[in-house]
């Protein structure tokens, strides 16, 4: 199956409406599990320095963006598929003055043609809408300076046969899951090195939890998201049995 297109992402999955809906439960500018206490977790392990060079592969809203400006002073690059997630980070970045250490672009990462231009790259939660995961290493190295270090999540299934509603909810929003070790793999055939990946999926299943917590709870997150309690009872159920996992996975090319 080949990539998803910005159409498909801006009509179902991220159009306006499901957004506002993502957005109240995770957080403003977050389109991630847990929102910007996750993202500054993973921000701080991936340790840009003030004046480097970030590259955030499928920025969303540019929550994690405008946090590695502001806390570390890098100078970000976020790139997004989604018309309407540029255009959201591109007025978000506006507000909070960001413009000179934050620019944006809607494009497809896998047409990316920087060539040693980033110290450092950063996703949370986007490889996922991507198939061609050999294209996805290779740009991702190419990008890299030397000693350019790679820090991204994922949604990653397991050895175990997905169950229909598992195989159901994958297909109907095109995404491509790998196995962690899948990943391992992937990224020591492209070259990649120091990979460490740590299997976070307990510390989603607590997200989650919280989440659906505020969901049932909060009447203010519950009239605009309580249509979702439901697929977060489900995500919360597919984690606690394994078939869906969380991978945190860091990388580096060689110098
Ligand atoms: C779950 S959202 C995460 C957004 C953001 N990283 C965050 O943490 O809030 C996944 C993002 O990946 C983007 N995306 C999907 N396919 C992409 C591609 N081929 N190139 C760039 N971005 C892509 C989507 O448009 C969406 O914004």
């Amino acid at each position: 199956m080949p990539n998803v297109t910005p159409t498909f992402l801006d009509q179902h999955q991220y159009s306006y409406c499901e957004l506002e809906k993502y957005e109240a439960i995770y957080g403003e500018n977050f389109i991630s599990p847990g929102g910007m206490d996750t993202a500054l977790e993973f921000i701080g392990l991936l340790d840009p320095r003030s004046g480097e060079r970030v590259l955030d592969i499928g920025c969303g809203f540019g929550g994690s963006a405008l946090l590695m400006a502001r806390e570390y002073g890098a100078r970000v690059h976020g790139i997004d598929l989604s018309a309407n997630m540029v255009a959201t980070a591109v007025r978000r970045c506006y507000e909070a003055g960001a413009e000179g250490s934050v620019s944006l672009e809607q494009r497809d990462c896998l047409e990316l043609t920087a060539n040693a231009e980033f110290d450092a790259v950063y996703s949370r939660d986007v490889f996922l809408h991507i198939h061609d995961k050999p294209k996805l290493y290779n740009t991702i190295h190419r990008a890299l300076i030397p000693n350019g270090r790679l820090l991204f999540t994922d949604y990653a299934c397991s050895n175990r046969a997905k169950s229909a509603g598992f195989l159901e909810y994958v297909e109907q929003r095109g995404y491509h899951l790998l196995r962690i070790e899948q990943y391992v793999d992937g990224l020591t055939a492209a070259g990649f090195t120091d990979i460490i990946a740590e299997d976070r999926s307990a510390q989603l299943l607590r997200i989650h939890e919280r989440e659906l917590t505020t969901i049932e709870t909060d009447p203010t997150v519950n009239s605009i998201a309580g249509d979702f309690a439901e697929l977060w009872r489900t995500k919360i159920a597919r984690i606690r049995s394994g078939e869906h996992r969380w991978p945190m996975i860091r990388a580096k090319i060689p110098a």
